[in-house]
């Protein structure tokens, strides 16, 4: 056999770049994001996360009307079948939060009138222009229909695991405004929503993270969007990903349960002794600050006055000596370190905090995969085959 040449294996594919998109860029080194070309920063400050979804999906911001037609669409649509809700009241209580919006998402699309026909996908690929945009067309509606329910569905899930009734939502408040009213059945107030519009702001789209691959590498089957966003959710969920807002209060918990500030170096040189993370620290890309995380601890500050002061001043204290020990490697804060703390500050309970990220980066799935089906190609790598062997013998099972 003649020998063959081992390919480089790129594991995590870290560095490998299978696509172009200008939906969201990093900037790692710099710690800059922008989404369609404008800076987060200023996002968060002047957007909201309706205008932040139609920039992503478009590639513009919208007119006034633009605007004002796609609010009044999320809205027309964040209600979510009856008997959906009755499914979800079927599930065990202890469900994860992140299962049930799963869950949800692949219960809707029964209800889902345009849910088209495993072949109409096929027009992606075709030479039809009118069949390719129809299809892109139907994906969209289906991409923001998605967008208006996720709010819905996760605050149902609160509702039905504490045995209260689920709240609709009301015509005139906003999508944070809204998930805050249907999470806890009174309005928020104006600073509750706007620290939660610019959270979704915050974490709607980030370039190529493991959601939003997931989500490309389903949609490029030609599949429909909801199979693309169901299967996102699961790659959300992980405590690599998404997951960590949460774990990290446990950790700051834990510290907190030892003593607090004062206990905060001992705590770490024993995690980091046994190799061990520190959540809502370091970035596949950001080798500095993450410019969210830094808007976040912002917010955490402000909201620590009232509640969990504590918490907020080991986190502080945390950050300082995790960057003394670990800022050589490149391991900052990213945009888990606080959103916990800030989720908390609201009264979100800590299983909720991955699915508020889910309710924000939903916008971010539809808008890469929209952008993915422009140019459509099956995404199918290669796995390199090291035994080589290619006639073992099969033995019968009698005599191995
Ligand atoms: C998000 O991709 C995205 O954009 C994601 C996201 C988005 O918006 O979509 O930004 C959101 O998921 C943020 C990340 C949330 N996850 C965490 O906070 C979990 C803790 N972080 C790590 O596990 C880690 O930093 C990752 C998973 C985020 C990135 O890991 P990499 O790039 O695969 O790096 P690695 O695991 O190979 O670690 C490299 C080195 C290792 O040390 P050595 O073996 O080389 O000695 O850095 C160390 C790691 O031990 N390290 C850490 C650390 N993160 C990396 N050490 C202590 N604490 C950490 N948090």
């Amino acid at each position: 056999m003649s020998t063959v040449q081992v390919p480089e294996i790129k594991k995590g594919l870290e560095g490998v770049y299978f696509t172009v998109s200008n939906v969201s860029a990093i900037n790692g080194q710099e710690g800059r994001l922008v989404y369609r070309g404008i800076p987060i920063e200023a996002l968060a400050e002047h957007s909201s996360f309706e205008e932040t979804s139609f920039l992503l999906i478009e590639g513009r911001l919208p007119r006034r009307d633009e605007l004002e037609t796609f609010v009044q669409t999320l809205r027309r649509n964040m209600d979510v079948p009856g008997q959906v809700i009755d499914a979800l009241k079927k599930l065990p209580r202890s469900t994860h939060p992140m299962d049930a919006l799963r869950f949800g998402v692949s219960a809707l699309v029964g209800f889902d009138a345009e849910v088209m026909d495993p072949r109409e996908g096929l027009a992606l690929m075709g030479k039809d222009e009118e069949a390719r945009r129809a299809y892109w067309e139907k994906g969209k509606r289906m991409g923001i229909r998605l967008i208006a329910k996720f709010p819905t569905l996760v605050a149902a899930w609160h509702r039905i695991r504490q045995g209260l009734p689920v709240v609709d939502p009301l015509p005139d408040l906003s999508h944070a405004g809204n998930f805050l009213y249907m999470m806890f059945g009174e309005k928020p107030t104006p600073t509750a929503e706007r620290v939660m519009d610019v959270a979704l702001i915050l974490h709607a789209a980030h370039g190529m993270n493991a959601s939003t691959f997931t989500a490309i590498v389903i949609a490029s089957t030609a599949v429909d969007m909801y199979s693309a966003i169901a299967g996102a959710i699961g790659a959300l969920k992980g405590p690599l990903h998404g997951g960590a807002n949460q774990l990290v209060l446990a950790q700051l918990r834990e510290i907190q349960a030892r003593g607090g500030v004062s206990r905060v170096e001992e705590w770490l040189e024993e995690l980091l002794s046994r190799k061990g993370r520190v959540m809502g620290f370091g970035h596949r890309v950001y080798k500095a600050y993450d410019p969210r995380a830094r808007i976040l601890k912002k917010w955490a500050g402000e909201l620590a006055k009232e509640k969990e002061r504590e918490l907020y001043e080991i986190a502080v204290k945390l950050e300082e000596i995790n960057i003394q020990k670990l800022g050589e490697k490149g391991i900052f804060p990213n945009v888990d370190f606080y959103s916990g703390l800030v989720y908390g500050a609201l009264g979100i309970p800590t299983e909720f905090f991955t699915p508020i990220f889910a309710v924000a980066r939903v916008s971010g799935w539809v808008a890469d995969v929209l952008e993915y089906w422009k140019e459509n190609r099956l995404i199918r790598p290669r796995a390199w085959y090291s035994d080589q062997v290619w006639d073992r013998p099969y033995v019968p099972i009698d005599e191995r």
